[in-house]
């Protein structure tokens, strides 16, 4: 027994601010943006939460599979940018929705964290002990910026991803995850400061830094190996894929992934012109956009992968 997704769904803030926006507001250009990422635009925040914007997200999702709040086991939020520390955001999800059965946490694991929940649900389904569950990527980039960083904050976005799965016998075919802490401070947040009294060395709190460089190294040894080694276990071809839904990060990792791949860039749609980089977002709404524009067939082979901080990777082969 596997997972099949039975429904998909996201959403986008409703603000879109350009690169010549950005232009406007710090020493940047719509040419260095796009010229190095692919980015024109990105979504951001004015009032959304990443709780509301999930929850969006999953009613279309819950609409598609036919199936109600109440039938779900299990909600599982992969993000890096709940409204709060506690509670986790998939807890607020389930309480919007009124899903009072499902057991309800989140999942950092950063721009894989929708493929680390997805994987997650699947080891729930698979050993029988749900049937039913949500899983999201949301995130709320925006406030974890330093928008004094021109070299981090023009990357990102905000929005949230959706998707029901449940137990079927096709879908899930093959998954693989890892992770490197070692490597962790490439790509970073630092969170809260320490305001305990007794305490001298107060930790400053920090925004996102990144190691632009390291982490696209990481990116694009990391990210076709991990693909050639699903579709070996698969037992699958490059060819036999209809499309690789990538995080979307930066067009030329994309473009270094197909290459190694020896695989054609039209099997690698994108969102990253007008969505930057949502972290855990970035393939579920990847996903929701190819279905929704009806490139999608059952039975098609698809490939998802997830990169980022941690550092983590994944990668999914399966059947839609
Ligand atoms: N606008 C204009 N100039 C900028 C800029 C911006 N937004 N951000 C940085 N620069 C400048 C730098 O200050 C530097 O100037 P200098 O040479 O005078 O010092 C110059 O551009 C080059 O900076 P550098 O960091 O070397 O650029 P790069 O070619 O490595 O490109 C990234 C930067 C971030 C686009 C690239 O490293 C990358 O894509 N890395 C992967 C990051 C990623 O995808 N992370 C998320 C993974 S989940």
């Amino acid at each position: 027994m596997t997972i099949r997704i039975m429904g998909t769904g996201s959403y986008l803030p409703e603000n879109i601010v350009t690169n010549d926006d950005l232009a406007r507001i710090m020493d940047t250009s719509d040419e260095w943006i796009a010229s190095r990422t692919g980015i024109r635009a990105r979504h951001l925040v004015k009032e959304e939460t990443t709780a509301q914007m999930s929850a969006e997200a999953a009613k279309k999702a819950l609409d598609e599979a036919g199936m109600k709040a109440e039938d779900l086991d299990l909600i599982i939020v992969g993000t890096l940018s709940g409204d709060y520390v506690t509670p986790s955001t998939a807890c607020e999800v389930q309480a919007i929705l009124g899903a009072e059965k499902a057991v309800a946490f989140d999942i950092n694991a950063a721009c894989s964290g929708f493929m680390f929940a997805m994987n997650t649900a699947y080891a729930y389904i698979h050993s029988g002990i749900y049937q039913n569950a949500l899983v999201i990527g949301a995130e709320t980039l925006s406030k974890l910026m330093d928008w004094n960083d021109r070299s981090t904050c023009v990357l990102f976005g905000d929005g949230a991803g959706a998707a029901v799965v449940r137990a079927d016998k096709t879908g899930l075919i093959h998954f693989t995850q890892g992770a490197d802490g070692s490597k962790g401070m490439v790509l970073s947040c630092r969170g809260r400061m320490n305001n305990n009294p007794l305490v001298k060395n107060f930790v400053k709190p920090d925004y996102v830094s990144m190691d632009g460089q390291e982490v696209y190294k990481f990116a694009v040894s990391t990210v076709p190996a991990s693909i050639q080694k699903v579709l070996e276990e698969a037992d699958l071809e490059v060819t036999d894929i209809k499309y690789f839904l990538l995080h979307q990060a930066n067009i030329r990792i994309i473009q270094s992934v197909a290459k190694r791949l020896k695989a054609d860039m039209n099997k690698f749609p994108t969102t990253l012109e007008h969505c930057g980089n949502i972290s855990a977002g970035s393939v579920p709404i990847l996903l929701d956009e190819v279905h929704k524009k009806g490139m999608l067939q059952r039975g098609d082979k698809l490939v998802m992968a997830g990169f980022g901080a941690g550092l983590t990777w994944s990668a999914a082969v399966m059947e839609w």
